[in-house]
């Protein structure tokens, strides 16, 4: 008798029988064979990194609320997207942490052509010309009441605020800022920022929208780190997306590629996969998630508790966002990333 046949009791159904012989464990048995079909992999080349710009020379801020965050004046931004390229992140997002006293009603202070991002943008395309620039244009940083737009009897005013930021992403281009990125939600500031760019030369210069953003609890850390957390009252409701809703968003994200948007992003991230898939299913463009600022403290605070293993948190979530259908991430965690990705 063949010793590999096993001897089975009578009756006994075997969980071949059950399976019909299909077992999804055998490529799950060792790292190589894990590796040969691993369907999604995270590289360095999917990573944005956000970052914090003061003003002064060499200060750099710490933010409570994100641990291993920084605020930098411009001259260590330099260093930090020195070291960024070196690592071979593709590019930076911006955002500025503006003086109290530059803030007011209307964020006039967007307009000024040698404000703080503006400053930053310069400086580091002339120190490290390969990597990309992102510059949002939402008012939010400048203005006294921390809203995305203008605020006029207790409303965001849609329209004025589409062509003050339309004119702030002009500056920002002639900066030289690779991609504009507008997260303030208003409508037709797509198509409005694309006629002034083009209208100014800046054909190459693309946009990436921040189509679907979500009114979230999410944002709270970026608040401290804009200081804005202070100054908003209420919420952003009125023109950021319920967070109960799918269609709205997918007619948002259709839209905004109708007006011109080269790119398209989700945010928040990790609870808003489910959108990230059906953007990339419908539209099949260039999709963003930004990983945001809650997100990370919350994969910080658990990990520094010992509650979680924080940078397998982080791998996992990272890819996760690749399995959903990302081409790239917005993340806090892109330097560490990347360092680790190299080794
Ligand atoms: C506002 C803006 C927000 C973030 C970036 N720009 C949200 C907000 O303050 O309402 C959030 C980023 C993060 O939480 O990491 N235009």
């Amino acid at each position: 008798m063949n010793k590999f046949t096993p001897a089975k009791p009578a009756g006994a159904r075997s969980v071949d029988e059950i399976t019909g012989s299909r077992r999804l464990r055998r490529m799950r048995k060792a790292d190589w064979s894990r590796r040969l079909v691993q369907e999604n992999r995270l590289t360095v080349d999917d990573l944005i990194w956000p970052i914090f710009i003061i003003d002064g020379e060499n200060r750099k801020e710490t933010i409570p609320a994100m641990p291993g965050v920084y605020r930098m004046s411009v001259d260590l931004a330099v260093k930090e997207a020195e070291r960024a390229a070196k690592l071979g992140i593709p590019a930076l997002a911006t955002f500025p942490n503006v003086e109290m006293e530059l803030r007011d009603q209307t964020g006039a202070h967007i307009l000024e052509p040698d404000n703080i991002i503006n400053r930053a943008t310069r400086a580091i395309k002339a120190a490290v010309p390969e990597i990309g620039i992102i510059t949002d244009v939402a008012l939010d940083p400048f203005t006294s009441h921390g809203h995305d737009g203008i605020l006029r009897d207790g409303i965001i005013v849609n329209d004025e605020t589409v062509a003050q930021v339309a004119a702030a992403a002009v500056l920002q281009a002639a900066a030289g800022s690779d991609i504009i990125a507008p997260s303030d939600m208003m409508d037709g500031r797509i198509g409005a920022i694309r006629d002034a760019l083009d209208d100014n030369g800046f054909h190459d210069v693309a946009i990436m929208s921040y189509a679907t953003k979500f009114a979230s609890a999410f944002y709270g850390p970026y608040r401290e780190a804009i200081g804005t957390q202070g100054l908003l009252k209420g919420d952003k409701k009125t023109y950021y997306i319920d967070h109960a809703n799918s269609d709205e968003a997918v007619r948002e994200a259709e839209q905004d590629l109708a007006e011109g948007a080269d790119m398209l992003m989700v945010k928040p991230g990790l609870p808003y996969l489910d959108i990230i898939r059906r953007l990339k299913d419908e539209f099949r463009v260039p999709t963003f998630a930004y990983q945001v600022s809650g997100e990370y403290s919350m994969i910080k605070a658990a990990s520094a508790n010992g509650w979680i293993d924080g940078e397998k948190a982080m791998l996992e979530s990272l890819l996760a966002f690749k399995r959903a259908g990302c081409d790239g991430i917005l993340t806090y965690f892109a330097p560490e990333v990347a360092e680790m990705l190299k080794g």
